[in-house]
């Protein structure tokens, strides 16, 4: 049996996951303000791939007959000055989101919970993945800096993901 505690903390990380759209689509916002379209689409598809993280969360609760709460998402910032801030930011809430799976994770091994273990297992290794893709991302834009040509191509480079369902997260 899932702990109180423990449900809650669920239920947090998945209306935090949709925070962490809401974040992503802010920032596609202001990208395209900033007149870099590929980067917007970047951050589109990291949009649409947290609402599938926030919707594993979902039906992880609603499996083992936890109600979800769903709840109001704060106003997620829109305003940036250039691609390079917003892609610190973005390293930095992807660092946040591994602070608080591994709370969680922390409390379902104490819990001897093993299937929540199991669940957040996926999300670990995603968040391994996350940060190495922005972290790469940001040494290039650091690298680019004032280089308008640089800056072009890799708003190009940015244009070409595409958004994949991922297995691991669709049931
Ligand atoms: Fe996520
Ligand atoms: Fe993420």
């Amino acid at each position: 049996m899932v702990s109180k505690k423990l449900s809650e903390l669920l239920n947090s990380q998945l209306n935090f996951e949709f925070y962490s759209a809401f974040v992503y689509l802010g920032m596609a916002a202001a990208a395209e303000e900033l007149d870099y379209p590929g980067f917007s689409n970047w951050l589109q598809i990291q949009f649409r791939e947290e609402q599938q993280h926030a919707l594993k969360f979902f039906s992880f609760l609603t499996d083992k007959e936890i109600a979800v709460i769903v709840d109001a998402i704060p106003k997620p910032k829109s305003e940036y000055s250039s691609i390079e801030e917003i892609f610190t930011e973005v390293l930095t809430h992807e660092e946040e989101v591994t602070r608080r799976i591994y709370q969680i994770a922390d409390l379902a091994q104490k819990d001897k919970e093993h299937s929540v273990s199991s669940l957040l297992q996926i999300f670990i290794n995603e968040q391994v993945e996350e940060e190495v893709t922005v972290r790469t991302l940001l040494k290039k834009l650091r690298r680019a800096k004032d280089d308008v040509r640089a800056m072009l191509l890799l708003d190009q480079e940015a244009s070409s993901r595409v958004f994949t369902e991922n297995p691991l997260f669709t049931k």
